[in-house]
């Protein structure tokens, strides 16, 4: 149903060139319509926050099974996870990871968190050079979500190596996600297996899961899916988060500053990172019928890809979308998703990131890049793969 005034974006919103500076891309698909046409890929692309928004809240017509990645094979083997279903199947394994993410539980992990982030922080600031994504962003988020589901810690590497690969394999079946395919299929296993019941500390999130299924609330064989989704969905979207927020931070010593005299901005800027440089560009959905825009028809089976990054730009949404700017507190950006899919770990998210943030900001007075940042390309997360700065603490 692709008429001749559909608008058509005929570049590879996955090519390195886009994906290492995604934006003047994105302006030209929001320029070009509401749904846009990716030929390429045989898909459509929602640029806009408006219909972003919308079509998250929206599951009934815009489904989650079977079509969360662009590739129907890859697709497959996400079945049945929570987040690759609809309402009822997907509720009762939400309410699962609920017990353990919601508000009151979180509230007794956020002094543990705290501690955490201070014991790795203060000898990084000691040593006054350090590379913030290989030696924080990439340390914390790990230990901590490993220590909750009461998993070996000694499988880090492996944990971060997969979480990469799985990530890829959201996108399409280009040189990134064939090379990550035997990443993904070998670690699979391997992390099943850390993941028995008998490999887990006992009191944990893992242990937690396991007795969701002793009572009959989900079946056994959800158990090490569901656990997967907490390690996989907590890793490079947090690390990205805490990585590019520093960055943004070095770069805007005003904004360095303003956190240093008014902690209580830290909880928004965070949000502002997240609406500016944001982990999760984008996930898929499929139209179970014909979704009108206007003119415009998307039609039903269709691939839709809910372009996070592009609706959190939008200057149809936010005043100067292209500025970082600490006084924003943009709470309504869709960097954590929104609807019934909305991040179920965005309450950890925030303790972990402002955890970190409040540890250096409690010690250093400027932060300044110590060599140029080095991206890393995946497929839908943005983030980078180094980030050296050099940091000056407070004269006592
Ligand atoms: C800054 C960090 C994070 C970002 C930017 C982020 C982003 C997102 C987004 C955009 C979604 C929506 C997926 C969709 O609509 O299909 C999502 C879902 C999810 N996230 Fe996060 N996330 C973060 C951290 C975490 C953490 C720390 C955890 C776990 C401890 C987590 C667990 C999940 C789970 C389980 C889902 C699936 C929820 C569902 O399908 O009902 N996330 N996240």
């Amino acid at each position: 149903m692709i008429s001749p005034t559909t608008p058509v974006f005929e570049g590879d919103i996955f090519d390195d060139e886009v994906l290492n500076d995604p934006y003047p891309a994105y302006e030209e698909l929001r320029g070009l319509g509401a749904a846009v046409y990716v030929p390429r890929h045989d898909c459509w692309v929602l640029p806009r926050y408006a219909q972003v928004r919308a079509a998250l809240d929206d599951h009934r017509r815009f489904s989650s099974v079977d079509s969360v990645g662009l590739e129907p094979t890859l697709n497959e083997r996400r079945r049945g996870g929570v987040l690759a279903s609809d309402p009822p199947e997907h509720d009762v394994l939400r309410g699962v990871l609920s017990e353990s993410l919601a508000p009151r539980a979180l509230a007794r992990l956020r002094t543990d968190i705290g501690r955490r982030a201070e014991e790795l922080v203060a000898p990084l600031v000691e040593r006054g050079t350090f590379d913030v994504v290989r030696d924080l962003a990439r340390v914390f988020p790990v230990s901590v979500v490993a220590d909750l589901i009461g998993m070996p810690l000694a499988a880090r590497e492996e944990v971060l190596r997969f979480a990469d690969a799985f990530f890829n394999t959201f996108g399409p079946l280009n040189d990134r996600t064939r090379q990550s395919l035997p990443v993904a299929e070998t670690l699979f296993d391997e992390l099943a297996a850390m993941m028995s019941r008998d490999h887990l500390e006992p009191g944990g999130w893992g242990e937690a899961v396991y007795r969701a299924a002793d009572r009959g609330v989900i079946r056994t064989d959800q158990v090490v899916p569901l656990l997967r989704a907490y390690l996989v969905a907590s890793m490079d979207t947090t690390i990205n988060a805490i990585g590019s927020g520093l960055w943004l931070l070095a770069e805007s010593p005003e904004a360095w500053r303003a956190l240093r005299e008014d902690r209580s901005l830290v909880p928004s800027v965070f949000e502002e990172i997240l609406r500016y440089e944001l982990p999760v560009q984008m996930f898929f959905r499929r139209t179970t019928r014909p979704v009108v825009y206007e003119d415009v028809v998307i039609p039903e089976q269709a691939q839709v890809s809910l372009l996070f990054g592009s609706a959190n730009r939008d200057s149809r949404k936010w005043t100067d979308p292209d500025r970082f700017q600490v006084d924003r507190a943009p709470m309504d950006h869709v960097g954590f998703g929104y609807g019934v899919h909305g991040c179920a770990g965005q309450g950890l998210a925030r303790i972990e990131a402002q955890a970190i943030f409040s540890a250096l900001l409690d010690r250093v007075e400027r932060i300044e890049l110590a060599g140029p940042p080095r991206r890393h390309l995946n497929n839908v997360i943005r983030g980078l793969d180094s980030l050296p700065v050099t940091v000056t603490t407070r004269r006592v």
